[in-house]
């Protein structure tokens, strides 16, 4: 008989934060100090596709990642394939018919690439657990909340199993039940919002990757301790506001402002982090000097563990907006770096 292996391919695209997650209080479970809110970019754009195979004739499960085959014991990647299949299992055994009791018994080999460069820094791991997580629950049949799962690849990952305007709630509970993301708001909700990236550097690889830098701040920062209690609750209620009623300039008010304040609780963990480089910081300023000029936030910009800036504006403003970054960091200047659009990501030389 020929042996036939089930194949699945799935994408799923990154998400950016504006209420940025910063923290853990449990690094097994990754249960986060605090709720954050992203968006979530469209399937077009910056994404991860997936594929795993489920064949009874694989001897053991196996991973590669843009073409490289990876280690199939990393923790994370560990934590998700158990807890998949944990769910799959409990289904079956509650009744559920559409898992597949066959792959289930059998193990897989697992295919991911990203469509953009994995060293940007432009959150590839989100996308990748997520689709990840996606792609299996399709293989075993299973449906429903599978954000917890996400999480626990990587934190922000849960908010990559939704499209539109996401928040992931902290939640209260030891076991990280009630940890799950949220759809705030479908992404047809504000069809004139855009995003930007604006790589400011490919080449450096991050100083200090999220896992390590969150416990450092956790364990040193009274910064990051009055930001996830004081502040982040009601800018999270500003927020999911200005959201349902379109109100771009409170949204790029609050998305600049929560953008500082990780990098200032980065700046106040000891030894501190620095994330931001010397473009990134023009980037800030030639971003509030065009608000200013206008005499109303039309762009905002927000920064992740890394120096590239992810702008936040309306249709309207995109061609005047980037007109005026290539003219601020000619081609000449900006040796070989590129610009990626939200719009369509290709990517424009300047
Ligand atoms: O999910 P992680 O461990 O890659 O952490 C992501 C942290 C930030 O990107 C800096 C903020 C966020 O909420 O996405």
């Amino acid at each position: 008989t020929v042996v036939k292996p089930v194949n699945v391919t799935c994408t799923a695209p990154v998400n950016i934060a504006v209420v940025k997650y910063w923290g853990k209080r449990n690094e097994g479970l990754i249960l986060p100090i605090n709720s954050s809110l992203s968006v979530t970019l469209h399937q077009d754009q910056l994404k991860t596709t997936t594929t795993v195979a489920s064949c009874r004739s694989f001897q053991e499960d196996r991973i590669w990642l843009n073409g490289k085959e990876e280690d199939i014991n990393h923790p994370r990647l560990q934590s998700c394939l158990r807890e998949i299949r944990r769910l799959a299992r409990k289904r079956r055994n509650d009744g559920d018919s559409s898992v597949d009791v066959g792959c289930l018994s059998h193990k897989v080999h697992i295919c991911s690439v990203n469509n953009f460069p994995t060293a940007a820094g432009l959150a590839s791991s989100a996308a990748g657990f997520a689709c990840l997580v996606y792609t299996l629950a399709k293989v075993y049949g299973v449906d429903g909340e599978l954000s917890g799962i996400a999480r626990q690849g990587s934190g922000s990952a849960c908010r990559s199993m939704y499209g539109g305007f996401v928040q992931w709630i902290m939640g209260e509970r030891e076991d990280g039940k009630d940890s799950v993301a949220q759809q705030v708001e479908p992404e047809s909700h504000w069809p004139d919002l855009r995003v930007l990236v604006l790589v400011v550097s490919i080449a450096e690889r991050k100083p200090v990757g999220s896992t390590a830098g969150m416990q450092t701040s956790v364990e040193t920062s009274s910064l990051l301790k009055h930001r996830a209690e004081s502040v982040v609750p009601d800018r999270m209620k500003q927020m999911i506001e200005a959201v349902h009623k379109k109100d771009f300039a409170t949204f790029a008010e609050l998305t600049m402002r929560d953008s500082n304040q990780f990098h200032a609780t980065c700046l106040d963990t000891f030894p501190p982090i620095f994330y931001l480089n010397t473009v990134s910081r023009h980037v800030i300023s030639l971003v509030h000097q065009y608000n200013r000029h206008y005499g109303e936030a039309r762009v905002a910009y927000t920064f992740d563990a890394g120096p590239n800036a992810v702008i936040y504006t309306l249709q309207q403003h995109v061609a005047e907006f980037l007109q005026v970054v290539r003219l601020v960091f000619p081609p000449d200047n900006n040796n070989g770096k590129t610009f990626l659009t939200g719009l369509q990501v290709e990517p424009v030389e300047i």
